[in-house]
């Protein structure tokens, strides 16, 4: 056997926000579709809203954090944990899609990148330490990851964080019932390549982008208000046709994925998926065991976190990943050898999964 570098988790952390927002926060709300005001009583769209989605509550983050402040929050965890000099770090890559965003701005401010703000927050001296940012919707963070995996594995370097986080509450439409999904948060990983015989780490990785007919499912847009007038773009997406896409093309890119490592869906052991509808997740699960020809999706597979933390975007799977490494998540351990399947799908429309052995 030939030894090669592998890409492995050494470090994880996140920040989740300490603001719980309840329905309740959404009684006085004033919701609107196609241009009038929905009759239905507010409680009653919250409670239809769980019922759909399986989301109960999401986070915010405090009035005056910005998406670098959190995203650096995450990335001090990961270095603690990790145990390593942050000065060793080649890269860090912050995945986000609105950059910073001060509250009731409705402004993006990217100018320098997030990561270079982490950089200096964490004061990280070393020019080697490289630091971008990657905007790919909601499955930024597998994309920075599938990166990173690149630039290890080419042996230019050993060590690299990736950063997932965002502040949508600060972009999202309140006139919009749709908007009860998002959240705030960041997760940090740090990955290091190791020279090993065995095959551990990121064993294979997809990747796919559906522009033409459905890069219009998620996308800036005017408030659902017709009365607004203060020319302020939201995120506004096209939520039914939006799931059927997932649960059409997550599966097949998951399988896709596990294909190229070589492996079946037997042989998974723990599948961290992206959060925007509990019962989507269920679905593109059945999907996936479908394409294996079974009809049962085995019990304590996928860990979830939708119904306490939101669609949290690009911080949703490193957070979760942190979460079940450090036993927070009810069911859920992971040992070694254990293989993973990490998946997301989001604005582009974008797919990704990578397998992974613990
Ligand atoms: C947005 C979403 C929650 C809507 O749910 P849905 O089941 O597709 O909704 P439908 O339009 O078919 O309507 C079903 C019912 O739910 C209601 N409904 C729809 N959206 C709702 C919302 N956001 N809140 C409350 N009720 C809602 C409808 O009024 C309808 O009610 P009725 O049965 O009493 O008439 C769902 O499509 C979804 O989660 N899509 C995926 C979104 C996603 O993944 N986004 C992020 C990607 S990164």
């Amino acid at each position: 056997m030939s030894t090669t570098i592998q890409t492995t988790i050494i470090g994880t952390g996140s920040y989740i926000p300490e603001n719980v927002i309840s329905g309740n926060e959404f009684l006085n709300s004033t919701f609107f579709e196609n241009g009038n005001i929905l009759e239905k009583d507010n409680s009653e769209i919250i409670h239809k809203f769980s019922e759909i989605t399986e989301i109960v509550e999401r986070r915010y983050a405090n009035s005056d954090q910005l998406s670098n402040q959190i995203g650096a929050l995450a990335a001090k965890k990961a270095i603690e944990n990790a145990g390593i000099d942050k000065e060793t770090l080649d890269y860090i890559i912050f995945c986000h899609n609105f950059g910073d965003i001060p509250l009731n701005s409705n402004r993006t401010d990217i100018l320098p990148s997030l990561a270079s703000k982490v950089k200096k927050l964490l004061a990280i001296e070393n020019p080697d330490c490289v630091a971008y940012d990657v905007i790919f919707g909601c499955p930024g963070w597998v994309q920075g990851t599938i990166q990173a995996d690149y630039f290890i594995r080419s042996g230019d370097a050993k060590r690299v964080l990736v950063i997932g986080a965002e502040t949508l509450s600060r972009i999202i439409d309140p006139h919009d019932r749709d908007s009860m999904i998002f959240s705030d948060g960041a997760g940090a990983v740090i990955f290091e390549g190791v020279s090993s015989e065995e095959k551990i780490g990121i064993l294979a990785h997809k990747t796919e982008t559906h522009s033409l007919n459905h890069g219009g499912l998620l996308t800036m847009g005017k408030s659902s208000n017709p009365n607004e007038a203060n020319g302020n773009s939201y995120l506004k997406m096209n939520g039914r046709k939006l799931y059927e896409f997932a649960v059409i093309q997550v599966p097949q890119v998951i399988k896709k994925a596990i294909d190229k490592a070589g492996l079946s869906i037997e042989d998974v052991n723990i599948v961290f998926v992206h959060q925007a509808n509990g019962k989507m997740d269920a679905a593109i699960m059945k999907r996936l065991f479908k394409l294996y020809g079974s009809d049962v999706v085995p019990a304590n597979l996928v860990p979830m976190t939708i119904s306490w933390l939101g669609n949290s975007s690009v911080a949703t799977i490193p957070t979760l990943l942190d979460l079940v490494l450090k036993e927070q998540v009810k069911g859920y351990k992971v040992k070694k050898g254990d293989v993973a399947v990490f998946a997301s799908v989001g604005a582009g429309m974008h797919i990704n999964a990578f397998v992974y052995r613990f």
